[in-house]
């Protein structure tokens, strides 16, 4: 279901998609990973992430891309970088939004964490050569 708030509409989702990436480019951790890959104008990239939320929570189709891909070419992340990205979110949500609003967008971001998560890092063990001699 598109959530269907009065405060909720693509201007609304840009300025939470702008202060989340402020926060996101300010910290330690993540900053650096960033800015190796958005050198320049980081606009195209603020649209291309209100398209994406916008596709997301009121369902309008605005983005047509493969997230995917995107991140696992990116092979300075680590496993753990996904809860400080979480950190950062679930904080921006919490102050911009209604509770209930919130609820949604965190929803949303974790299940497609988790599955990005499982995209870049998940491996089946493979019993070790030798590991029982
Ligand atoms: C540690 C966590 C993450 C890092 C370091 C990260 C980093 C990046 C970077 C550097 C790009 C730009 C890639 C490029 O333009 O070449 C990107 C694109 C993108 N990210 Fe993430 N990301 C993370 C988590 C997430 C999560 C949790 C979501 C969704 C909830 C997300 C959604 C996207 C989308 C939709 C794009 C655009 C993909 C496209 O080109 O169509 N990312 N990310």
């Amino acid at each position: 279901m598109p959530v269907s708030h009065p405060l909720v509409d693509r201007a609304f989702i840009g300025a939470l998609v702008r202060d989340f990436y402020d926060r996101v480019r300010a910290d330690a951790r993540l900053g650096p990973i960033f800015a190796s890959q958005i050198r320049g104008d980081w606009e195209p990239h603020l649209e291309k992430m209100t398209d994406f939320w916008s596709s997301v929570i009121l369902k309008n189709g605005a983005y047509s891309g493969r997230p995917v891909p995107a991140h696992l070419r990116l092979k300075q992340v680590r496993e753990e970088d996904f809860d400080i990205w979480l950190g950062h979110f679930r904080q921006v949500a919490a102050e911009r939004c209604p509770p209930q609003v919130a609820e949604v967008f965190v929803d949303r971001a974790e299940r497609i964490a988790r599955s990005l998560r499982l995209a870049m890092f998940f491996r089946l063990e493979r019993p070790q050569a030798g590991a029982d001699e």
